[in-house]
């Protein structure tokens, strides 16, 4: 698949002129333009866009468009949506959004009616989450289950740890998940020393069924199970039982059912999603299955309207309403005009503190590449670090360096309306107090402080340049009503979308991840080096044969 190389284009050029030109005020942009914080607002579905932050100009943002227009990102986008193998080195489709599309929608790829199968699997979620959270689902010994505990990693963890923590209040009393998903045998020990073996459900996420960390856990996990039955005397000896402990604790999530049996999983307890989901894109299939058990089929399915709100708005918007393609735009403007490396998102929402962390796989995997989709280099420099804490902790840490050090980081900041727990210190509201910290940080990076207005302070003249802050900081803060899960399905769409534009102007394929499969590879090779094998650590290069022989040396 060939597309436009961006470097190429008249927009490009455009905007290589608008940067060489700008001077970025914002200071004055604003004071020039009272409409202008209304000029560079958009509305998303539920969200509230202010780009108004952002070092951009009616110029800038008219070039913008213009460059994805002419990368063809609505062709782009389009081929999307009715399911063209746009995952070229994969040969496949890239459907997500087809997992959030209403019942009785159609889409049909490859004679297949996709939304209807979504819709069968999210029938068998939706049954299977009532069965546990109304305790008709019960554990070998009758009783019914109080904690649900993932296994996966990458998408098959990271979409559903920050969705749970998200949604937090909307969990049912009663019922807790757990998410192990390192291979250090700490995590799987952390999340089930306290557990009771009776009450205990175990789900494997697992796309390929393949993965070696995610297969590891679930045999630990089922050992602990069989263990601590026959510990507590309810499990008799034989295989009968122990396969009949396993069908009532645990069931599986992945592409490959028959791998799922051949772990002895009934597949009646397993539910299938489809190889056009990319695990980073996977936490509204069945990949979700936990946080559905947690919040209950009537929140998921708010979740998934949410998420296609956003999907409806992408599709439909024009380009210079369209909150993704100008986010996306953005962020292309400042990593290959303004060299900026990096990408902040601060939430100040505490239940949002894992929405950076699942970040970085959806951005990070999808466009941390270094060749075109057609196998030509890229021309630009692609792909931002993505990073962020939840604000207020944030400013105690690291937000020093976004106000004053060397470096270009543009920041998202993410707030809402409404609190999860209202709450007075004295006649103060704290989310008052704490949205006043929103609004002044992205003001402080926005404006500034001169040297004029320090000394106006009465700071003594040689501290004075430690003191000013030069503001032009770019910030764009999205606001909603409540963190609700429709809200949450919005905010993850709308930052799936702003992946895809940047991954269309770099012209990369942002769906495959070839880029993990080395380390993978060489651990597999490496593993029997380790312990005992003189002749494999023998192959090994010298770093790796010391490294070793240092841990062989050490181990007790
Ligand atoms: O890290 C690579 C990766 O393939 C991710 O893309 C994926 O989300 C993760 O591993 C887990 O894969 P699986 O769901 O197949 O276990």
């Amino acid at each position: 698949m060939t597309s436009v190389d961006a470097t190429t284009t008249e927009a490009w050029a455009t905007l290589f002129r608008l940067h060489a030109a700008y001077h970025p005020d914002l200071r004055g942009a604003f004071a020039a333009d009272p409409d202008r914080a209304r000029t560079f607002t958009r509305t998303c579905a539920d969200l509230r866009v202010d780009l108004s932050k952002n070092l951009l100009d009616t110029d800038i943002l008219q070039a913008l468009v213009a460059l994805a227009d002419e990368v063809d990102v609505p062709g782009r986008r389009d081929a999307m949506l009715r399911g063209d193998r746009i995952n070229v080195t994969e040969n496949r489709s890239v459907l997500h959004t087809a997992l959030r599309r209403p019942r009785g929608d159609a889409l049909v790829v490859d004679g297949v009616d996709v939304v209807a199968e979504v819709h069968d699997t999210l029938d068998r979620v939706y049954a299977f989450a009532e069965k546990v959270r109304s305790g008709a689902w019960v554990g070998v010994t009758g009783k019914r289950i109080e904690t649900v505990v993932n296994i996966g990693i990458g998408g098959s963890d990271l979409g559903p740890v920050m969705v749970y923590e998200a949604l937090r209040p909307y969990v049912q009393d009663g019922l807790e998940c757990r998410f192990i998903s390192n291979i250090d045998p700490t995590d799987a020990w952390v999340k089930t020393h306290d557990l009771d073996p009776e009450t205990t459900l175990f789900i494997v996420a697992s796309k390929t069924f393949t993965t070696l960390e995610t297969l590891t856990n679930a045999r630990i996990c089922r050992a602990w199970l069989w263990e601590r039955l026959a510990a507590a005397g309810v499990l008799e000896d034989t295989d009968a039982a122990r396969t009949e402990a396993v069908a009532k604790h645990f069931v599986a999530v992945s592409t490959a059912l028959d791998k799922v049996a051949a772990f002895g999983i009934d597949p009646e307890n397993a539910f299938g999603f489809w190889d056009w989901v990319g695990g980073r894109y996977s936490v509204d299939s069945a990949i979700g299955t936990s946080v559905c058990v947690a919040i209950g089929p009537e929140s998921f399915a708010d979740l998934l309207a949410g998420f296609h709100a956003v999907d409806e708005h992408f599709a439909e918007a024009p380009l210079a309403e369209n909150v993704p393609v100008l986010m996306g735009m953005l962020n292309v403007w400042y990593t290959n005009f303004f060299d900026a490396q990096s990408h902040a998102v601060l939430p100040y929402a505490q239940y949002l503190h894992r929405f950076a962390a699942y970040l970085q796989q959806l951005t990070m995997e999808s466009n941390g590449k270094g060749v075109r989709a057609d196998g030509q280099p890229v021309t630009t420099t692609t792909g931002e670090v993505f990073w962020g804490e939840p604000g207020t902790n944030g400013q105690h840490a690291f937000y020093q360096l976004i106000h004053q050090g060397t470096r270009l980081i543009p920041c998202d900041f993410i707030a809402v309306a409404n609190p999860a727990h209202p709450t007075k210190d004295g006649d103060q509201d704290v989310h008052e107090l704490f949205l006043a910290n929103f609004f002044a940080q992205t003001k402080a990076l926005a404006f500034g402080k001169t040297a004029d207005e320090v000394r106006a302070e009465g700071t003594a003249e040689e501290i004075v340049p430690a003191r000013v802050f030069a503001g032009n900081r770019p910030t764009t803060s999205i606001m909603a009503p409540a963190l609700t899960p429709r809200v949450v399905g919005e905010l993850i769409a709308l930052y799936e979308h702003i992946t895809f534009v940047q991954g269309t102007v770099w012209g990369i394929d942002s769906f495959d991840q070839w880029g993990v499969e080395l380390g993978k590879q060489l651990a597999l090779q490496i593993a029997p080096a380790i312990s005992a094998d003189d002749a494999a650590l023998a192959e090994q290069d010298s770093s790796t044969r010391e490294l070793i022989s240092y841990y062989r040396s050490q181990r007790r």
